[in-house]
Parts: C-alpha cells; structure tokens; sequence
C-alpha cells in the first residue's frame, strides 16, 4: 500500500497498544548471529525493517519463524559467513549492526553502502574506532579484518548503533572489555539483557559497560514497547484535539512528556498506560532532542504537527542536524516556520490538506499527523517508507475513530 489517504479534521478517541519497540528489536535479531541456537523473541512488530532484518540473517543460514503473531524463532545453530543482499542492506540503518556481528562472529566484515532514512548522512566512523578496539583493521578492499580480542572503547560521542556494534564485539571477545561513553537508550539496555541471557556477563556503571565475553546460547525474550509508536499516538490525540489513550510502558518517556506538560497538555499517566486528553490550547512548545534520557530524536517529527495547530514552538535538533527535510512536505499543509539547521521555529499556523510524499519514516508520520488535524482529504505517497516503523498504522488509526484509507 503505498498512498495513506486522510480525511481529516476529527478528533482522534479511544485506546492503542504500543507494539514492540522497532528500536529496540532490530539489534536482537542482528545479535542471533552470535549465538549458536534457537532464539525466541515476543511482541516482536510486523514492520518493514523486522522483514528486511530477516532475509539478511536468512542469508547467513539464520532460519526465522512466526509460531504464533508476535512470536519470532530464530535458529542461528547453521549460521554461516555470507554475502547478503546488497539492496537488503541499502535500505536498512540498522544493516550497520553487521559490522560488529560478523567481524565478531568470523573475523572479518564487508563494509557496505548502509540504508536508512536519508535524511542526513550517517558516518561510521565511531563503528569502525570500535572494531579497531577489538583487533579489526579495515583494509584496503573495504573489509574489517583481525582477530577478535577484548577492547578498551572509548567513544568521544554518543552512538546507538556503535554501542550496538561494541556489546557484539564484547559479548563474543574472550577475556573482559569496558565500553566507555556507551548509549543507554532503552533500546540498548535491552540488548544488554538479551546479551546476558544468551550467556554474557555485562554491568552497567556510570562509567560505562564492562563486559565479560562467553560462547553465546540462544535466548528468549520479550522486546520492550516502542516509545515512539507510543508518543506518535499520544501526539494524534492532542493535535486533533481528541483524547488518547495508549497502553504501553511508562517509564521510558520523561523529557517527551516533561516537553508536553511545559506546553499545558493533559497528560494522564496510570500503570501501565497514558492518556493525552486534547482539546485545550496548548502554549509555545520547546524541544531539543538528545541521547536518552534526552528528548528523543525519532518523536522531534511527530511533535512539529502539535506545535503548528498551537502556539508553535522551537525545535533543536543535537542528534542529527539536518533532519528537517519533511519540513518542506509539512509547509504543503500550511505549516509555518523559520529557520536553518539545526534549529527552528515553528509558527501557529492554519492547516489545510495536501498530496506530499513521505520524505522519510518519521517525517512521513508527521505528515500523517498534520493530514489528520487538517479538514479535508489529504494523501501521503510513499507509505512503504511509514510502514518500516509503524505496524498496522491505518488500522489503529481508524480504531480511533480517523477517516484513514490505504491505496
Ligand atoms: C539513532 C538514535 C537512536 C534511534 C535510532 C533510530 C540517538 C543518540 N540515537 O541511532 O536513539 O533509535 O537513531 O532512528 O538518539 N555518529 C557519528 N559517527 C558514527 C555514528 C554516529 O558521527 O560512526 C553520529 C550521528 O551522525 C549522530 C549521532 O552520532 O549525529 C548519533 O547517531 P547514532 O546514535 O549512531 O544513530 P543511530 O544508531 O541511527
């Protein structure tokens, strides 16, 4: 389905369940390839990337299976060096999580043109400083080559998937290696657990991760609820002035909910669940996103709709500078704003619909978003790109109660 048609204008009601965080996933599949055995993960989501993620470890003799919906098998006891797909790896971000797990798993790794989201160039310099932390060179024909031993890695910034890369590297190093500035997303850390449940032994310290390598087993796991599909609904109740609720686990929100509640929003948080109660004016907002616990860089998109139909606010972007290509999509619904990398403002600003194409995953859902508060019929093309991060995004929409089609 590749063109999401909005009709909006209608206050969003009801309840959503969060998924399985698509963060959070991604690198559990990728660490099978260091184990020797049957994984089984739970509350895994049915997006684009987690099928994508599958014919790549497939191609290193890695079997998947759904035995149940939401319940993935992964047997790596046959896992072999390969060459996968390179159209595979061209389209996913987390095809870097390859460089820690095969230099790891056989000594050597070919770098390839890496995917993702295009919205701004993604070095891998920080991955490649790890590898060499762990014996691997890059030579001149674009392979990490070496013999793996323990690492000392000091990251001068913070990195989510070259922290992803060092526990790999570590987890199968024998001897003990500390990872210094690691990221502690939540994402990370349940890595971490799925790492030691597979037969490492990983502390966390303030100082960072120090890591005790092992001959991995297989492990099973439930994967943590995706915050940003989480924040994403939230965000549609308030911004069509409805009312949200979206079961899911709170304690990995704070500087998004503390960005909403500056702003006057409603924000009911229960056990196990919130509620964005929409409806009210809300003032001039201010984000600026950052390594956790920081405002999270994938919920920066999805708060600009917000913003418009308010009193508007600033976005400051730290993580990736240049990530406001959607805005220009945005401005076809007549949102305003001013600006240039890595900050901007954005004005109130008085909707109507659009066709646009989905310029990326999150800024594709902030354009779903803004459809959504705008009367009238909009459409987004390119959905495939939406569907890598959000499963079943129409269809929970419409559960709430949104005029949403798919064609
Ligand atoms: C980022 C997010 C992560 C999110 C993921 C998916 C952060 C810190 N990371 O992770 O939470 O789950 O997107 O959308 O919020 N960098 C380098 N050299 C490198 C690697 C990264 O300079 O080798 C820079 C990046 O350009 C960026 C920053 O480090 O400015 C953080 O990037 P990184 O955390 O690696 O990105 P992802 O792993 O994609």
């Amino acid at each position: 389905m590749e063109t999401v048609i909005v009709r909006g204008g209608k206050p969003l009601y009801g309840t959503v369940t969060a998924d399985g965080s698509k963060n959070a996933v991604l690198p559990l599949l990728f660490a099978t390839l260091l184990t020797d055995g049957v994984s089984v993960f739970r509350g895994v989501p049915k997006i684009g990337d987690v099928e994508v993620s599958l014919r790549i470890l497939s191609a290193f003799g890695a079997e998947s299976e759904w035995i149940a919906p939401g319940v993935l098998r992964i047997d790596a006891s046959n896992v072999r060096e390969a060459l996968p797909n390179a159209s595979d790896v061209s389209s996913l971000r987390a095809a870097t999580y390859l460089i820690g797990a095969t230099y790891a798993r056989f000594g050597r790794a070919k770098l390839m043109p890496y995917g993702g989201c295009a919205f701004c160039s993604r070095p891998i310099d920080l991955h490649l400083l790890a590898c060499r932390a762990f014996g691997g060179r890059l030579t001149d024909d674009g392979e990490i080559r070496g013999v793996l031993r323990p690492g000392y890695v000091n990251f001068p910034a913070v990195s989510v998937g070259a922290t992803v890369n060092a526990l790999f590297m570590a987890a199968l190093s024998p001897g003990e290696s500390f990872i210094r500035r690691p990221a502690r997303e939540p994402h990370v850390m349940s890595l971490v657990r799925y790492l030691r449940l597979a037969g490492a032994t990983v502390s966390v310290t303030s100082e960072g991760m120090l890591v005790r390598g092992e001959k991995l087993h297989g492990a099973e796991m439930t994967v943590i609820p995706d915050m940003i599909e989480a924040g994403t609904y939230l965000l549609a109740g308030l911004t069509t002035g409805g009312k949200v609720t979206v079961k899911t686990d709170v304690s990995h929100f704070s500087a998004f909910f503390t960005t909403l509640f500056r702003m006057g929003a409603d924000l009911r948080i229960g056990e196990g669940e919130v509620t964005a109660v929409g409806g009210k004016p809300l003032s001039f907002g201010s984000l600026k996103t950052a390594p956790y616990p920081g405002f999270p860089t994938d919920l920066h998109p999805p708060t600009v709709p917000l913003f418009a139909v308010n009193a508007g606010g600033d976005v400051s972007e730290t993580v990736f500078p240049s990530r406001f290509g959607y805005l220009s999509a945005l401005s076809e619904f007549g949102v305003r704003y001013a600006g240039e990398e890595p900050s901007f403002r954005i004005y109130p600003s008085k909707l109507h619909p659009a066709e646009v194409t989905a310029p990326d995953l999150r800024g594709g859902v902030a354009a779903v978003l803004t459809a959504l508060a705008a009367e009238g019929e909009s459409r987004i093309h390119g959905a495939t790109l939406i569907h890598r991060g959000y499963a079943g995004l129409t269809s929970k929409l419409r559960s709430l109660g949104a005029d949403v089609t798919e064609e």
